[in-house]
């Protein structure tokens, strides 16, 4: 999806940990925030998560994403959240999605990239997005509907 140019638009990749278990309950309860909001914001983007931790990408005008950075940092259901990456786009890469899920096992590269000492934070940030973009490409996103 072509952006327009006047209003700058980036993209932003963070990682955190979750606190406590990765329930559907939980996972169910962000997805409806995120359907709830990121379409009235013009946000898109992607959420990995599982093996406790989670990967979010963010896409949209500037001032927007860094407006729900700053809210998801100050979330408690996670903690240790890391920006990654960080970079002005044209395009959107997840332009169809308002949140799309995708569900890490220990089978997926981003995991076993770094085995046996599975750690997401030593990655470098193009590097941890090329791999979401791949899992995005292999694998099937779920997007639940909004609620
Ligand atoms: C891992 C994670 C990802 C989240 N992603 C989004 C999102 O994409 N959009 C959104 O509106 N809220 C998201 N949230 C929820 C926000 O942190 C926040 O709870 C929500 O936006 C409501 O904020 P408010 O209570 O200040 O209105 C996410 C939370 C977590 C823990």
């Amino acid at each position: 999806m072509r952006v327009p140019s006047h209003s700058i638009q980036v993209r932003l990749l963070y990682v955190s940990r979750a606190v406590g278990p990765q329930t559907t309950t939980m996972t169910t309860s962000i997805l409806a925030q995120a359907h709830a909001h990121n379409p009235v914001h013009g946000i898109t983007g992607v959420l990995c998560q599982g093996q406790g931790f989670f990967f979010q990408v963010i896409e949209g005008e500037r001032s927007q994403v860094n407006a729900l950075y700053s809210r998801i940092c100050a979330d408690k259901r996670h903690q240790n959240v890391e920006l990654l990456h960080y970079e002005e786009i044209h395009e959107r890469r997840f332009g169809q999605w308002s949140m799309a899920l995708i569900h890490l096992s220990v089978d997926d590269p981003m995991v076993r990239l770094h085995h046996p000492d599975f750690d997401p934070y030593s990655g470098s940030g193009p590097q941890v997005m090329r791999q979401v973009m791949d899992l995005l490409e292999s694998g099937q996103p779920i997007e639940l509907p909004a609620a």
